[in-house]
C-alpha cells in the first residue's frame, strides 16, 4: 500500500496487512516514545484539527502526537468560530485548510463528511469521527491495546457492550474485527442492536456472532462497553429507557477471567463505576494514551515520514 498522503477514512479501506502494518509501526514508535518524548521528524509541518463536533481525546491526542513528532498544528474545536456560521461548506473550508496544512484531521456529525472531505483534499485527511459511522483511528488504538496484552487478536472472545446502534467505535472496530478469527457477543437492549448487514457479514465470514440484552462478563476475555449515546437519539424519552442499561461495578465483575481486560473508547457517564478504575481489569486509560504512538506513526505514515 501507499502510504503517503493516503487518506484515513474508513477501516474497511484496509486490509488486515495493512492493519497490522500500522500496529507493528506503532510499537515502533512507542519504542521511540520511551526513548526520548519528543522528535523532530515532523518539523516544518502542519497538522490542522478540524473539529465540528466535541472531542478531548481525538482532538488532544492528535495535537499532542504532532507535537512530539516536532511538528505544530492549527485548527478549531468548535465551528461557531469559523465562517460555516457564514455559510461555508464543508468542502471549500477544506480546499482552503489543505493549502494551509500537510494533513487535515476531521471529526463531523454527519456520515460521510471525512469522505466528501477527501474528495476536496491535496493534504491527506483523516477521519476523527464521522457521525455514527466511522472513528478508523480509535479502532487502530483499539486493536493495539488488544494486541499488546494478548499477543495475537486471533482466537479471542470480544464482548461488545451498549449502544451498538449509534456507536461509530462499535461500527469501526467490528469491521476491523472481520479481518481477524474471534468470537463475537453482542449485548445491547433491543433498540440498539448492532446494524444487520454488520452482523450479517460476521457471520459470513465465520466468525462466531452471538447477540443478546443480558450482560455476563464471564467468558470473554475484552469487555469493550461503550456510552450509550444521548446526542444521537431522535427521541430523548428512547434515551431515557435505555440510558442505564448496563452498568460495570466492582460486584458485577464477579466471575470474569483472571487476564480479562475492560476497554471503553470513553468518555464514560454511569456505563462503568468508578470502583472498576484500580481493578487489574481496567485497560480504558491505557487505551485512550495508546492513542499517542498509534496516532504518531499514522501521521508520519500519510506524510511520508520515515522511522523504524
Ligand atoms: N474516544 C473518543 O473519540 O473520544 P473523544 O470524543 O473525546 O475524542
Amino acid at each position: 500500500m501507499k502510504w503517503t498522503k493516503k487518506h484515513i477514512i474508513s477501516i474497511n479501506d484496509f486490509s488486515r496487512e495493512e492493519i497490522d502494518f500500522v500496529l507493528r509501526k506503532s510499537a515502533i514508535m512507542e519504542g521511540k516514545l520511551f526513548d526520548s518524548r519528543t522528535s523532530s521528524l515532523m518539523n516544518g509541518k502542519i497538522l490542522a484539527n478540524l473539529f465540528f463536533e466535541p472531542s478531548t481525546r481525538t482532538r488532544m491526542s492528535f495535537e499532542a502526537a504532532m507535537k512530539r513528532l516536532g511538528g505544530v498544528t492549527i485548527g478549531f474545536d468548535h465551528p461557531g468560530i469559523t465562517s460555516e456560521v457564514k455559510g461555508e461548506t464543508i468542502a471549500d473550508t477544506v480546499r482552503i485548510v489543505s493549502g494551509y496544512a500537510d494533513v487535515i484531521v476531521i471529526r463531523h456529525p454527519v456520515e460521510g463528511s471525512a469522505r466528501l472531505a477527501s474528495e476536496y483534499s491535496d493534504s491527506p485527511i483523516i477521519n476523527g469521527g464521522d457521525g455514527a459511522n466511522q472513528h478508523p483511528t480509535q479502532t487502530l488504538l483499539d486493536l493495539y491495546t488488544i494486541k499488546k496484552e494478548f499477543k495475537d487478536i486471533d482466537g479471542l472472545s470480544i464482548c461488545i457492550v451498549g449502544d451498538l446502534k449509534y456507536g461509530r467505535t462499535v461500527h469501526s472496530l467490528t469491521s476491523a474485527l472481520e479481518n481477524y478469527n474471534v468470537n463475537i457477543r453482542f449485548v445491547s437492549p433491543q433498540e440498539l442492536r448492532a446494524p444487520r448487514q454488520i452482523v450479517k457479514t460476521l457471520t459470513e465470514k465465520g466468525m462466531q456472532v452471538k447477540e443478546t440484552t443480558k450482560l455476563n462478563v464471564r467468558d470473554s476475555d475484552v469487555v469493550y462497553i461503550t456510552r450509550i449515546q444521548k446526542e444521537r437519539f431522535p427521541d430523548q424519552q428512547e434515551y431515557e429507557r435505555v440510558k442505564d442499561a448496563y452498568i460495570l461495578n466492582r460486584k458485577s465483575l464477579e466471575g470474569i477471567q483472571d487476564n480479562a481486560i475492560i476497554m471503553h473508547p470513553l468518555p464514560r457517564v454511569s456505563e462503568i463505576c468508578t470502583d472498576v478504575d484500580s481493578t487489574r481489569h481496567a485497560r480504558y486509560f491505557e487505551q485512550a494514551r495508546n492513542g499517542i504512538p498509534v496516532r504518531m506513526a499514522l501521521l508520519c505514515l500519510v506524510c511520508g515520514i520515515g522511522f523504524g
